[in-house]
């Protein structure tokens, strides 16, 4: 009888792996485009960016997430690769820190030109993904790396920063963060600040470089959607209706995602998914089935967060694990063209919209921040006037305009 009971279990494994095959079939062509990968960090930690070290190769790296065979088993098509810098570099050595995380991403691609291409747009992308490398992207993590500077802003950009996220775990001056939302950290700008925050973000819309809301507080998030001409992402944040984790994304904020065709790249850590420090791979579908049910399938992306996370569900312990979530997927009915969507599709249309609302040939944001938003300790202040500018001064100016009006005899 080929309905003896016996052969349940082979069916079951049978049918497993139907959708693996089926998976791995769709990201021949189709591979992930993943919105956060940490590599650059650990490189930085454990080899002070040495690169030519010989624990350092990338192809048998070991006691990470990431390297080059677990890229290749993964189907990794494309990456943004985090130049990230702790927030205790405010105010110190972020520039710097940041500029350097930028040049390992640069010398990566360098050293392993048959794996990876450094690109800056989503041609580059789709040409990486003919010639089979993973097209290799940059991400800055936190509006602290740019020291509260439309001029570094733009550097970056030249460097080939094509997201940046406005804030890490910490307020700048312009933009709060999401411990604002724990109650850790007091609210500065209400979000973004009316004059130097939004202005970073026209400027981001001006340049064609993609806003990411992960780790910004949900008035951040509100005000950054309303404000940007482009769609954004969230590099790396799961569902807060699942989990609620002041990381992860609101519901009434996937709404807004929805009406702007923004996208929400699936962070994987344990403590995002599930609220404790054990998850696993079908916890993580449960997030991206949420996020389609209230925004829609053109709205999921993955963002595991690879090596900058230290608990991984089971199933997805590093990079070599996507088609295990992606069979995963397919097995909740997820349509062939809605996993192209999530894995790359989605943002790619997101890259593209940013690219199309960008315009070099409008006149870049000039106006500086106020000079008493910052830090003074450890910085010249070249450019400021030192006299207090009268615009900032309403006293000042006040007793100027007495003193003017005395002197003609007006009072
Ligand atoms: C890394 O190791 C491989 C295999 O041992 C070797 O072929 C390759 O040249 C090394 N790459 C670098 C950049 O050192
Ligand atoms: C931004 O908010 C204002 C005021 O609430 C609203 O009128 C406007 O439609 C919003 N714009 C976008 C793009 O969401
Ligand atoms: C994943 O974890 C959840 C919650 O602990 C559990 O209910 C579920 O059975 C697990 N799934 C698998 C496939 O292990
Ligand atoms: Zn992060």
């Amino acid at each position: 009888m080929w309905t003896c009971w016996w052969l349940w279990p082979l069916v079951a494994v049978c049918a497993a792996d139907q959708f693996l095959d089926q998976a791995k079939r769709i990201m021949q062509t189709t591979p992930v485009i993943d919105g956060h990968n940490d590599l650059p960090w650990q490189l930085l930690l454990r080899f002070n960016n040495e690169l030519r070290q010989k624990d350092a190769n990338l192809t048998s790296l070991t006691g990470t997430h990431t390297n080059i065979p677990k890229l290749k088993a993964g189907f990794v098509g494309g990456q943004f690769w985090s130049a990230y810098t702790p927030c205790d570099t405010q105010n110190k050595d972020a520039v710097k820190r940041t500029l350097e995380q930028i040049d390992v991403i640069h010398r990566m691609c360098q050293m392993y030109p048959e794996t990876f291409q450094c690109v800056t747009s989503s041609q580059g992308i789709r040409e990486a993904f003919r010639t089979g490398k993973v097209a290799s992207l940059i991400g800055v993590e936190g509006g602290h790396s740019i020291d509260s500077s439309l001029g570094v802003l733009r550097a970056l950009y030249h460097l080939g920063m094509r997201y940046l996220t406005l804030t890490h775990s910490c307020n700048t001056p312009w933009a709060d963060n999401w411990l604002v939302d724990t109650g850790d950290h007091d609210a500065q700008s209400g979000g973004l600040s009316d004059d130097f925050g939004k202005s970073v973000v026209r400027e981001m819309n001006r340049l064609g470089i993609i806003i990411d809301l992960a780790h910004v507080s949900v008035a951040t998030m509100k005000a950054a959607l309303n404000q940007s001409q482009a769609p954004v992402i969230f590099s790396h944040s799961s569902a807060f209706a699942l989990c609620k984790h002041r990381r992860n994304v609101p519901d009434d904020v996937l709404q807004l995602v929805k009406q702007t065709g923004s996208l929400v790249m699936v962070n994987f850590y344990n403590d995002y998914v599930a609220c404790k420090r054990e998850a696993n791979l079908s916890q993580v579908a449960d997030h991206l089935d949420h996020i389609k049910k209230v925004a829609g399938a053109g709205a999921v992306g993955f963002g595991g967060d690879f090596d900058g996370v230290t608990r991984l569900p089971v199933g997805l312990e590093d990079v070599s694990k996507y088609p295990n979530l992606v069979a995963e997927l397919l097995r909740r009915q997820w349509t062939e063209a809605e996993v192209r969507g999530a894995l790359a599709d989605n943002l790619l249309r997101v890259f593209e919209a940013v690219e199309q609302a960008s315009n070099h040939a409008r006149e870049p944001e000039e106006m500086p921040i106020e000079q008493n938003y910052l830090d003074s300790s450890c910085r010249t202040s070249y450019g400021y006037s030192a006299a207090p500018r009268l615009h900032l001064q309403p006293a000042a100016l006040l007793a100027s305009l007495t003193a003017l009006l005395l002197g003609l005899r007006l009072l």
